[in-house]
């Protein structure tokens, strides 16, 4: 599928070669974004940490491997039913949260994406994807689980990002950790049922 006659795989060229800001001289790989870019469903972190920039690949550090085992758990694939990425696709130092300018300067990533992978499902990861995709400036913590509309056949989602769970302890109940496993499950249901349509 081609926005502006790119496909993803040229999106992602141009990602690996970006200078449009100061991440990338200290990023050792680009993280473009993995799964299925024809499943209609997009889950947006906020950047790489260090393993994800050392591996090239989202969400694969401490925090992530969190999330991934919730995915799982809520049946959901991260091959068949999602395409998973960030608003921003170079590693701030030190993990800090990317400033304006870096998530200015990385926009045109993250909109080629969704305008080439079309999504009925967006989930936004954390309150950085909240605030940069839906323009929502509250705590996920008020918003979190709710179906909210996104153009006229979208719906969006915001959860807990993973680093806030591993502040808790994992899988008691009511935690931030099962309550997020909720939240995926309500979000495997929606991406199941647009799959037979
Ligand atoms: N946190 C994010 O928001 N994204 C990643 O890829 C890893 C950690």
């Amino acid at each position: 599928m081609l926005a502006n006659g790119l496909s993803l795989d040229d999106i992602g060229s141009q990602a690996f070669n970006c200078q449009a800001c100061n991440l990338a001289k200290g990023r050792l790989n680009v993280v473009f974004g993995v799964g299925n870019p024809l499943s209609g469903a997009i889950f947006i972190g906020e950047a790489p940490g260090a393993q994800e920039d050392e591996l090239g690949l989202p969400f694969v550090g401490r925090s992530g491997k969190l999330l991934r085992e919730l995915m799982v758990k809520a049946g959901l694939s991260i091959d068949n039913d999602l395409y998973l990425t960030n608003i921003v696709k170079c590693r701030p130092p030190g993990n800090r949260t990317p400033s304006r300018a870096e998530i200015d300067a990385c926009s045109y990533f993250i909109d080629s994406q969704m305008a080439i992978i079309k999504p009925k499902t967006i989930v936004l990861i954390g309150s950085l994807a909240l605030k940069s995709i839906l323009k929502i400036n509250l705590p996920i913590s008020q918003i979190r689980g709710k179906w909210l509309d996104y153009g006229s056949d979208c719906q969006a989602m915001a959860i807990f990002h993973p680093a806030y769970l591993l502040r808790f302890g994992q899988g008691l109940p009511n935690s931030p950790s099962e309550v997020t496993l909720l939240d995926l499950r309500k979000i495997y249901s929606r991406i199941d049922k647009l799959k037979s349509i």
